[in-house]
C-alpha cells in the first residue's frame, strides 16, 4: 500500500506545482495538502467485490469470515454486489480502487471478462486475490477448495451407490472455472465405468448462474428425454441439487435417484439427513474467508505473494502458475452428519427438520 500512496503523494505534489501556474491560488492551498494527507493516511482499506450473493454461503459464512480477519487487523472493510452482470463487476472493481483499496478479493462472475479490470488494479500496485474461483492472472493470488477433488467426492458418492445406470451430469456456470474443474473430477472417478458401458452419459449440461431453476428445467428435459430412465445425478452445487429434487419429485423419483451437490446449504443438508440429496460436499467457507482475509491483510502490509504462509503453485488449465492456497473439502452424507453438526455450521433442529424418528443417527 506504501508505494501506491507515494505515487498519490507525488500525484498531488505535482497538482500542487502545477495550479498556481493556472492563476487559482485558493486551489491550491485547500485542496493539495487536504487530499495529501488522505492519500498518506495509513488506515487499511480491504475491498471485496462479490458477483453476487445468491449462494446462501456468501453472506453468511464467506463475507463474516472475511471481514472479521480484516477488522481484527485493525483494517476497514468495503464491498460491491455485481448483481451477477460481469460487466458491472469490472466497474466495481474500478470502483473499490477509487475508494482507497489496498486489496481487492474477487469472486469473480466471469473469470475471463474480469481479467482487464485485474490487470489495471495491479499495475497501480494493488495486490488481487482471484477469491474461490480461478482468474488467470499470475500476478493475482488464488484462495480456494480442491475443486476437482470436489468433483471426485460428489461422483465417488453417487456411484457407490449406483455402480451401473444412466447418469445425468448438471454442471455449474461455464465462466466460474470452477464448472470444469468439478466436471474433470467426476470424470475421472467415472471414466472407467464409462468406457466400459456400465455408466452411460445420458445428459449434460451448464447451468447459467448456477441457477436452481435452470437446472430444474434443464433436469425436467433430461427426465422426458430418457422417459424417467435416469439413475443418477451428478449434480456441481447445493443450489443446483435442490432444482434437480424438485424435478424429480414431480416424477416420483426423489429420494430413489442419488444426487450430489456441494457447499453445505443448510437446504441441502437437510435433504441428506431426509434421504433426498446423497452427499454435499462441505467446504468450510468460514476457513476460506479467514484465509483470504488474512492473505489480504498480509499483502497490504506488503508482503509479496510468494511469501504468504501455507502457500503452493497450482498450475492453471491456462499455462499460468498461480500461487495458491488450497483448502480440502469433506464429503457429507447421512453417515457423518455429526461433522456439520460439530463444527457449529448447522443446528441440529434445521438438520433434521421433518427428518421421520429413527431414521438418521444424529437426529434422533
Ligand atoms: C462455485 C463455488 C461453489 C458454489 C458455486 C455457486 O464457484 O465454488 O461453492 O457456491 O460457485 O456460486
Amino acid at each position: 500500500m506504501f508505494n501506491r500512496r507515494l505515487v498519490a503523494i507525488l500525484a498531488v505534489s505535482a497538482l500542487v506545482l502545477v495550479l498556481p501556474a493556472c492563476g487559482d491560488d485558493a486551489a491550491t492551498t485547500t485542496t493539495g495538502p487536504t487530499t495529501a494527507t488522505t492519500g498518506a493516511g495509513d488506515e487499511m482499506i480491504i475491498g471485496v467485490s462479490w458477483n453476487n450473493y445468491n449462494e446462501e454461503r456468501w453472506a453468511k459464512s464467506d463475507e463474516p469470515a472475511i471481514k472479521a480477519a480484516i477488522e481484527e487487523a485493525g483494517g476497514t472493510y468495503i464491498s460491491t454486489d455485481a448483481g451477477s452482470d460481469a460487466v458491472q463487476q469490472i466497474a466495481d472493481v474500478e470502483q473499490l480502487i477509487s475508494q482507497g483499496a489496498d486489496v481487492i478479493i474477487i469472486l469473480a462472475q466471469d473469470g475471463t471478462a474480469i481479467r482487464p479490470a485485474v490487470q489495471s488494479a495491479l499495475e497501480q500496485g494493488i495486490p488481487v486475490i482471484a477469491y474461490d474461483r480461478l482468474i488467470e492472472d499470475p500476478g493475482a493470488l488464488y484462495i480456494t477448495f480442491d475443486n476437482v477433488e470436489v468433483g471426485r467426492m460428489q461422483a465417488r458418492a453417487v456411484f457407490a451407490l449406483v455402480p451401473e445406470g444412466n447418469y445425468v451430469f448438471i454442471k455449474g456456470n461455464s465462466a466460474d472455472a470452477n464448472a470444469d474443474f468439478l466436471r474433470q473430477g467426476q470424470q475421472e472417478i467415472l471414466q472407467a465405468a464409462l468406457d466400459s458401458g456400465a455408466v452411460v452419459n445420458v445428459g449434460e449440461s451448464y447451468t447459467d448462474n448456477w441457477d436452481p431453476s435452470v437446472a430444474q428445467t434443464n433436469m425436467e428435459q433430461f427426465l422426458t428425454q430418457n422417459n424417467n430412465d435416469v439413475d443418477a445425478v451428478v449434480a456441481s452445487n447445493d443450489g443446483t441439487a435442490g432444482g434437480v429434487v424438485e424435478a424429480l419429485r414431480a416424477q416420483g423419483l426423489a429420494g430413489i435417484v442419488p444426487v450430489s451437490g456441494q457447499d453445505g446449504d443448510a437446504a441441502a443438508l437437510n435433504r441428506v439427513a431426509l434421504g433426498t440429496q446423497t452427499v454435499s460436499v462441505w467446504k468450510d467457507a468460514r476457513e476460506l474467508g479467514r484465509a483470504a482475509g488474512e492473505a489480504a491483510v498480509a499483502l497490504a502490509q506488503g508482503t509479496a505473494l510468494g511469501g504468504l504462509p501455507g502457500t503452493v503453485i497450482f498450475d492453471s488449465p491456462g499455462g499460468n502458475q498461480m500461487v495458491s492456497i488450497l483448502l480440502t473439502p469433506v464429503p457429507i452424507t447421512k453417515d457423518n452428519l455429526q461433522v456439520v453438526l460439530d463444527a457449529d455450521w448447522i443446528t441440529v433442529e434445521t438438520l433434521c427438520q421433518g427428518v421421520p424418528a429413527g431414521t438418521v443417527d444424529v437426529c434422533g
